[in-house]
């Protein structure tokens, strides 16, 4: 039945409750799928139909721990795991560059991505897809954004390690690349921004979901998916 084609499956997406995360769940939860969305602070307003809210700082080993420990005694298995949670940094040159925001960043895009999907994988059944949202920034350059550049370049490098490592167990990995999305993070570096020819989350939740939806013996490795216009 159109509409259902994940009913029965169980999705995790972290940073889930705003922004894109919010678009990727929502879109998945429309199909059917029960999803977790997980985060530091629990959203203001009520989640829709088939949505779970668990709190989760992907930054603190113990909090994801608690996570998957809920997970294991609710739904037993994980069929799509979207790591989304991410945050950019104030505009900086490297010599100004405050360590602690070097370290922060670093700690939620990448060692976040990893612990997350490390505690994933033994939940995770033949036939389960990984989506990493990443940005341009894992290919390309943007200055005063060095540790959120390093950071994305760096979950491409272990995504595309991943993909290999899963393959023969049935499990397929995909890389989202999305450029410039209207959502709150901008105000984290480029408050003023023009946001009309940003792509909207929307849209980029309907590239995931087309990619999950598709036959378990293919896979989108890697999507680069821009706003029409190219970069701001
Ligand atoms: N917007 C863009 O132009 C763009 C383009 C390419 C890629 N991306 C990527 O898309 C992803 C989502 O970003 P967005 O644009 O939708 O930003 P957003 O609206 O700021 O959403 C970020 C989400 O991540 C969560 N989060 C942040 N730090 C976390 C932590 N330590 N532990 C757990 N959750 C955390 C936030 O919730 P809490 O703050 O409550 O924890 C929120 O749910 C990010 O990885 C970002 O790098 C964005």
């Amino acid at each position: 039945m159109p509409g259902s084609e994940l009913r029965g499956k169980v999705a995790l997406v972290t940073g889930g409750t705003r922004g894109i995360g919010k678009a990727i769940a929502e879109a998945l939860a429309g199909r059917g799928c029960t999803v977790v969305v997980s985060a530091r602070r629990r959203p203001r307003q009520r989640l829709a139909a088939r949505l779970h809210f668990y709190e989760c700082d992907v930054r603190d080993a113990v909090s994801i721990e608690a996570l998957f420990s809920a997970l294991r005694a609710r739904f037993r298995r994980l069929d799509v795991l979207v790591n989304n949670s991410g945050v950019s940094h104030p505009l900086a040159e490297v010599q100004a560059l405050a360590p602690e925001q070097w370290d922060s960043v670093i700690a939620t895009n990448l060692t976040g991505l990893f612990r997350v999907t490390r505690a994933a994988l033994p939940l995770m059944p033949r036939h389960s897809t990984i989506i990493n949202n990443l940005s341009i920034a894992a290919t390309r350059g943007f200055e005063g954004q060095a540790a959120y550049c390093a950071s994305k370049h760096g979950a491409l490098g272990f995504t595309r390690v991943l993909r290999e490592e899963v393959r023969a167990r049935g499990i397929r990995v995909l890389a989202v690349l999305p450029g410039a999305t209207n959502t709150a993070i901008w105000d984290q570096f480029w408050p003023e921004a023009p946001r009309n020819s940003m792509l909207h989350a929307r849209t980029v939740a309907r590239v995931v979901l087309d990619a999950v939806l598709l036959p378990p013996n293919s896979v989108v490795e890697e999507i680069t998916l821009m706003p029409a216009k190219g970069t701001l």
